[in-house]
């Protein structure tokens, strides 16, 4: 390794690398022999080349803002981070494209493309700390995937190592080009299991001048996820519907310090966002304003009240960390399944374990609630399972935008056949005989088998 990539980048000492043996929320907590900060493709790979040749497993790493377990050595890997790779090229005006290494942060990637007069369709409150590496390998969604998609989306190609040191590059930027199979879009949601991505192609989107941000209060929950519809129906700039609830809200006031946002109390929130190219206030305020069930709006006048009003929704995730590592399910459900399952899964919760706390929270355009529970102990699964069983009755999907990580593993059966399963085991093997890369995140292992139907 310290030929590979000098001494300096490799971090042996527990106290400095302490930071990356952890995951975001404190609930993971593993060891490494070394963390190795390769800066160049050559320097991945001859990293991979050496762990392959002495067998040792690898976890890459990139942010560490994973919240699913996935970007910790949970079992003395060693530890791959990415963030020495941050070259971003000049953006490519011809093409609307960038290429950015793997380590480049979003919030610059955002910066470099809004500074050529474009903009990147994925934006997710980790934006300062999450790279684009890490967002090509969970396929990170965020706060805009109704316009934009996820991160799969914006990937037009990706330059990887393979677990043998061998290099896939694909960052020419073409458009169409239907010549076998989509090795890129295979890495995209990979989460480090079939190689390590060093840079990507990515498609950028037009940049809005103006970005009208509102905050609308419902008694109601039937009432303010039928708003959803409506919105997306009734404003063609919309550009995201979040939802949060009237209990989060009071946490996200209390623990960061903030105002709150209305006199009254309520039951949820629909954080609406409009972007267009010319002022789209007035069309904001029709939609809201045909909205039924609606007990009171905050409109945000300029930058520094948007951003407040994002914050109450933003906010979840920290001020819920600082109650303790909470369990972290990030869920889709059909938008039919929705209310009964927001109405449902509290009890079920309680039931499960007397005490704990349940937050809901999430991106309401694609019918993704993160359930978030906490006064439960880390190593105590009957909350997953109570909630990813739930979710897979109502046909939902036990993974939204986080991955599965080793914190969904064992349930992957519960929304995956064992064909399928069978299949992820066949890639797994075709690119990573060894199993070195990433080994305990999303594939079940061989004696989890069935182990949920
Ligand atoms: P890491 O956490 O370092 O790694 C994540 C996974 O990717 C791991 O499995 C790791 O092994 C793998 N990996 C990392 N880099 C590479 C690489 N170069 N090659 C191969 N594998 C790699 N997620 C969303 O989808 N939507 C959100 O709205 C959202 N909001 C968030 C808000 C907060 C405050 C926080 C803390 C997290 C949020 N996340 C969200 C989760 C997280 O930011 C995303 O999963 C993000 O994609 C992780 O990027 P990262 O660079 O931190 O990756
Ligand atoms: C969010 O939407 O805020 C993120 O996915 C983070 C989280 O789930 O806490
Ligand atoms: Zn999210």
């Amino acid at each position: 390794m310290r030929t590979a990539v000098g001494d300096a980048h490799v971090l042996t000492d527990p106290d400095v690398v302490a930071g990356q043996v952890q995951d975001w929320t404190g609930r993971y907590v593993g060891s490494t022999p070394a963390v190795v900060r390769p800066g160049s493709v050559d320097e991945v790979a001859a990293v991979l080349r050496s762990c392959a040749d002495a067998r040792v497993p690898v976890v890459p790493q990139g942010g560490n803002t994973g919240l699913v377990g996935g970007s910790v050595p949970l079992h003395g890997e060693v530890v791959l981070d990415l963030r020495r790779l941050d070259r971003l090229d000049p953006v490519d005006a011809l093409a609307g494209q960038v290429t950015a290494q793997a380590g480049v942060t979003i919030a610059r990637l955002h910066e470099h493309a809004r500074a050529a007069g474009w903009d990147y369709g994925v934006d997710l409150a980790a934006r300062d700390t999450a790279t684009v590496g890490g967002t090509v390998a969970t396929n990170a969604g965020g706060v805009h995937v109704l316009r934009y998609g996820s991160t799969r989306r914006q990937v037009i190609g990706v330059e990887a190592v393979l677990a043998d040191g061998r290099v896939l590059r694909r960052l020419d930027g073409l458009e169409k080009d239907n010549t076998g199979y989509d090795l890129s879009g295979l890495l995209c949601g990979s989460e480090g299991t079939l190689a390590v991505i060093t840079a990507a192609r990515l498609r950028l989107v037009a940049r809005p001048t103006h970005v009208i941000v509102a905050l609308v209060a419902f008694d109601d929950v039937d009432a303010a996820l039928a708003s959803v519809a409506e919105l997306r129906r009734g404003l063609d700039t919309l550009r995201a519907v979040e939802l949060f609830f009237q209990d989060g809200l009071d946490l996200v006031c209390d623990r960061l310090g903030l105002a709150r946002p209305f006199a009254g109390r309520h039951v949820a929130f629909v954080l609406v966002e409009a972007a267009a190219r010319t002022d789209p206030t007035a069309e904001l305020s029709d939609a809201i304003a045909a909205l039924r069930g609606v007990s009171d709006v905050a409109v945000a006048a300029d930058t520094r009240a948007a951003r407040q009003l994002w914050r109450y929704r933003e906010g979840h995730t920290e001020a819920i960390n600082l109650l303790g590592a909470p369990h972290k399910l990030d869920v889709t459900l059909p938008a039919a399944e929705l209310s009964a399952f927001v109405r449902e899964v509290r009890e079920r919760v309680t039931a499960a374990v007397p005490g704990a706390l349940t937050w809901l929270f999430g991106h309401a355009a694609d019918g993704n609630v993160h359930v978030n529970v906490t006064g439960v102990a880390p190593d105590d699964d009957r909350v997953t399972d109570v909630v990813l069983q739930l979710v897979a009755r109502r046909h939902g999907s036990i993974s939204a935008e986080h991955g599965i990580g080793t914190a969904k593993r064992a349930w992957l059966s519960l929304v995956r056949t064992q064909t399928e399963i069978d299949t992820y085991r066949a890639i797994k093997h075709a690119l990573d005989p060894n199993q070195l890369l990433n080994p305990n995140v999303l594939i079940p292992s061989e004696n989890a088998r069935g182990l949920h139907g």
